[in-house]
């Protein structure tokens, strides 16, 4: 949550952190600042609501004089007071000395604050972050690192940080703890943020600061100490992302660029990594040889959100093709329940941002207890990617959108491709082996099918738009895909959707179906059809309208049900793939049918790095 920007170096430093900070919104978006040094004092300008309303303030106070070459700026996902331009960062101290933006949250900020309002420090926010300019001052002595890193030192809780000094032009200092930072390295030239998303367009050359790393940044040098002052070496990383992808590219909003993104997304995942001769998949950054892979006896998946229904699908993978007992826990909660962990298990954290504050701290709970970890990612260099020793990248690009949609399915085809891997170190044949890598290679064409079927889902979703409530239900692997199905429609569109296993509806749930909450049946011509063809006998005998997910030629399902969208043939292990590309642009035009902010609904971040 929140993004961060500071920019040491020549160019006009106004756009370089504007732009960054809108490369940034989707880490959050109720408030922005930037703080610029100019002719030796800071200008500082904040604005309640999205970046756009702050790059018109900045607009009407001018771009600044041209000698302006250090700037920060921050845009915010509120945790400590509301979101109004006293609460927005910067904060500064009470002599406006230092500037900073923080992400994060500083658990004994009222201790630190009182003690500080008893030394004569004049607070201006209702924040936790503001007591870090005031503790920095406190220390200084002429040595800008050194106040910094003694004021962190007073710090529980966790940050990424940038602080600007006037009396230090052209140096930031940022350290990092629990919050990502990263430096792009110019020429002449840094810049460092929250991601490397306000890095691309300047540089590929980049530096991950690790936990307890503080950065002394210079336009044409980096020193990096630790929290005790010792100066440590980090090497420096290449970025392959191109600059096209964190624009929309002509569509209207990133989460449609992104759900079309789908078939080349998946491609870029499943590239290189299936060896069809054999009947297996190639993963090397899972490190694996055969005689680790037979001698894992269980599998946690921990995971949050779109990740942990993505994890799910992953449970029936490991389970069913490879014969690996496997269960998938809600990160927070694996953390606070003391879970009972063997050498022989393999703990694996899916996040696409690699960021996920209970995702992370599941990791490493499991670490402690002396599990092997791995980790499926999107943001190569992220902070789980690198907790864990093992690990597979999705390769999906950068995913903009708040609400998560090529990463869900790169995740679930890297889980078959590893539940692949596994099989085949115990109970597939080769032949088996190769029926499924082949089949694998046919996800991005079935996806591609559903697209091309928009027009027909934005009319079915234009019908339904105005409902209150919705139901998904589906079983086996099309359970997870209803969880993930209810889960896009409620976060974009704002309506209360809620999804089921089919079964369970009549245990509770179906008391609230009427003719006004139409149900969502995922019905694809696999195993458990005939059962959920039951469930929506059921919700039609409610008068409930359904719409359902049927294979195409499935014609009989036309006249059971209101509405059908058409999801092509496949076997039950790739049916949630197309199946959840369909429920996502009915999301998507139902959202956009009720006038919704969808690429940045309210009260969301893409990257929750707090519990
Ligand atoms: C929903 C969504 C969230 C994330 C969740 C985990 O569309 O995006 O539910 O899936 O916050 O995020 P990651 O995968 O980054 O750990």
């Amino acid at each position: 949550m929140c993004g961060i920007v500071g920019y040491t170096g020549n160019r006009q430093v106004t756009e370089v952190l504007l732009q960054g900070i809108r490369r940034l919104e989707y880490r959050g978006y109720d408030s922005a600042g930037i703080a610029l040094l100019e002719d030796g004092n800071f200008r500082v300008i904040k604005s309640v609501g999205k970046v756009a309303g702050l790059v018109e303030k900045v607009g009407q106070n001018g771009h600044g004089s041209p000698g302006i070459k250090t700037g920060i700026a921050h845009t915010r996902w509120a945790t400590h007071g509301a979101p109004t331009e006293a609460n927005a960062h910067p904060h500064l101290d009470s002599q406006n000395n230092f500037a900073v933006v923080h992400n994060g949250i500083i658990e004994n900020y009222s201790v630190l604050r009182d003690r500080l309002i008893k030394k004569g420090h004049k607070f201006l926010s209702e924040t936790d972050s503001e007591v870090i300019p005031h503790l920095i001052q406190e220390f200084y002595q002429n040595d800008f690192a050194s106040a910094v890193i003694q004021a962190l030192q007073q710090i529980e809780g966790t940050y990424g940080i940038v602080v600007s000094s006037k009396n230090h032009p052209g140096q930031l200092i940022a350290a990092r703890k629990g919050s990502p930072i990263v430096i792009g390295v110019g020429e002449n030239e840094m810049i460092v943020a929250s991601d490397i998303m306000a890095i691309v367009s300047y540089t590929a050359k980049v530096i991950y600061l690790n936990d307890g790393d503080v950065a002394l940044i210079n336009p044409n040098n980096v020193e990096i100490r630790n929290i005790h002052n010792v100066p440590v070496s980090r090497g420096t990383s290449t970025i392959d992302w191109d600059i096209r992808l964190v624009e929309k590219g002509g569509f209207e909003h990133f989460m449609l660029k992104e759900i079309h993104e789908q078939p080349e997304s998946i491609t870029n995942a499943v590239r290189g990594r299936l060896d069809h001769a054999n009947g297996t998949a190639i993963l090397s950054g899972l490190n694996m040889q055969p005689q680790d892979l037979v001698a894992i006896d269980r599998i946690i998946i921990a995971a949050c959100g779109t990740s942990l229904h993505a994890g799910m699908i992953g449970k029936y993978y490991f389970e069913e093709l490879a014969g690996i007992l496997t269960e998938v826990e809600q990160a927070a909660e694996f953390r606070y329940r003391n879970p009972i962990v063997g050498v022989n298990t393999l703990a694996l954290a899916i996040s696409q941002s690699g960021e996920t504050a209970d995702t992370l701290a599941a990791i490493k709970e499991a670490k402690m207890k002396g599990a092997q970890v791995a980790a499926i990612c999107n943001v190569v260099g992220s902070t789980i990617a690198r907790e864990t020793e093992r690990g597979v990248y999705i390769h999906a690009g950068p995913e903009i959108s708040v609400a998560s949609t090529k990463a869900f399915t790169s995740q679930v085809a890297v889980l078959l491709m590893m539940a692949l891997k596994l099989a085949r170190s115990r109970r597939f044949t080769q032949q088996e082996g190769i029926i499924l890598s082949n089949e694998i290679e046919m996800i991005p064409e079935l996806i591609q099918k559903v697209i091309d079927r928009s027009k027909e889902i934005e009319k079915i979703a234009k019908k339904w738009s105005g409902a209150k409530d919705f139901f998904f239900i589906g079983r086996g692997y099309l359970y997870p895909a209803a969880l993930e199905g209810a889960l896009k429609l409620k976060e974009i569109s704002y309506i209360h959707a809620e999804g089921y296993h089919a079964a369970e509806l009549k245990h509770g749930p179906i008391a609230l179906l009427d003719p006004s909450v139409p149900v969502v049946a995922l019905a694809n011509d696999v195993l458990g059809k005939d059962k959920t063809i039951s469930n929506i006998q059921e919700c039609k005998a409610r008068k409930s309208p359904v719409i359902v997910t049927a294979t195409e030629g499935d014609e009989g399902m036309k006249q059971l049900t209101d509405d059908v969208l058409w999801i092509p043939r496949t076997s039950k292990y790739l049916a949630p793939l197309p199946t959840v590309v369909a429920l996502q642009l009915l999301a998507y035009y139902i959202a956009k049918e009720r006038g919704c902010p969808i690429d940045h609904p309210r009260n969301l971040a893409k990257s929750v790095t707090v519990e």
